[in-house]
């Protein structure tokens, strides 16, 4: 048991990311049942949507779970942080924004507060706010990333280095391998995002899990460089015409519009991707199947073991 698991009180130090929008009760619970964390994402939904997957959540599994609340992306901050307290859930992840201000009146009431960053200098202010764990994500991660576009390998030392609280390591984690390279540059923990989609629990549409599995190393893109505003996605006919979009001078306004949660569930949920499109990090390259979480997870645990006990012959 490490800093992250007694903190988290979980068994791996698996964490499910975020998924706004798109998260459930099923893989929520499953990623917890199987001794990870689980996440509610609650993206744009409201807040009455998002309490009734936390009441069926609660009403799977009586291990912890948490609840992702993605700060400039929600109108409805004050209302999450309330439903979290009602229902006293134990930890929040908070992304996309400045998290200082929300962290006194969560903490204050024993929330553990995750933080997911993506630069040292966003690590040690979160830190100075009173986050308990920082996730540090590479820009190799599905979805919204920071314009700085660091990778993961790079940040997790550096992050690592930088503040005193556990370090959980984002962005192109998929087997045990990756999961030991993380623990051998300073990380805890991991959080995935990616590899979850491809998991008999995951809500997602078959095609989109077929779209994963099928994909080679090069089959991602980012869209919204032009814009500022940079977003991981598998290369789909939508993706292509984003990035059209974006050559003929797009306006924020529009390419929010063309990326708004409508097209991102058309994609992901009802697996159209002339219309819709689909998060999707670099590591889909090397998914290939979709177990349960739980053969996930025993297996990503067992296979760094194995791999820590190759390394050990060459190293000691
Ligand atoms: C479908 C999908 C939706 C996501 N939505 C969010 C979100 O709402 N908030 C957030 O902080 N991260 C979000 N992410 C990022 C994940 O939480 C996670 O940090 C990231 O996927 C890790 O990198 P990986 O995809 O390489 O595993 C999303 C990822 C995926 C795949």
């Amino acid at each position: 048991m490490n800093d992250v698991c007694r903190i988290l009180q979980i068994r791996y130090p698996i964490i499910q990311g975020g998924m706004g929008n798109i998260s459930n009760a099923e893989l929520t619970s499953a990623v917890s049942e199987a001794g990870g964390l689980g996440t509610i994402g609650v993206g744009t939904m409201a807040p009455d949507e998002v309490e009734s997957i936390l009441v069926e959540t609660k009403r799977r599994t009586s291990r912890p779970f948490a609840v992702n609340i993605p700060i400039q992306v929600t109108p409805y901050v004050e209302e999450m942080a309330s439903l979290v307290l009602k229902h006293n859930v134990p930890v929040v992840s908070l992304s996309a924004g400045n998290p200082a201000p929300l962290i006194p009146r969560l903490k204050e009431h024993g929330v553990k507060i995750i933080v997911v960053t993506a630069s040292v200098k966003q690590a040690k202010k979160a830190e100075a706010a009173g986050a308990d764990v920082l996730v540090a994500e590479g820009y190799e991660a599905a979805g919204i990333n920071s314009h700085l576009e660091l990778t993961t390998m790079t940040l997790i030392p550096q992050i690592a280095k930088a503040v005193r609280v556990p370090v959980v390591a984002a962005g192109g984690i998929g087997d045990g391998r990756g999961l030991l390279a993380a623990f051998a540059l300073g990380a805890q923990g991991v959080q995935l995002g990616t590899r979850l989609i491809a998991t008999k629990e995951a809500p997602f549409h078959e095609a989109y899990k077929q779209l994963i599995m099928d994909a080679g190393e090069n089959e991602t893109v980012i869209v919204g460089r032009s814009v500022g505003r940079v977003r991981r996605i598998m290369r789909t006919p939508y993706a292509e015409k984003l990035l059209q979009y974006e050559k003929e001078g797009v306006t924020l306004d529009e390419f929010n519009q063309y990326t708004s949660e409508e097209h991102h569930r058309r994609g992901a949920l009802s697996g159209d991707f002339s219309e819709g499109f689909v998060n999707a990090g670099q590591i889909a390259g090397l998914i290939q199947d979709a177990p349960t979480v739980q053969e996930l997870l025993d297996g990503m645990m067992e296979e760094a073991k194995q791999q820590l006990n190759q390394l050990q012959k060459i190293f000691f």
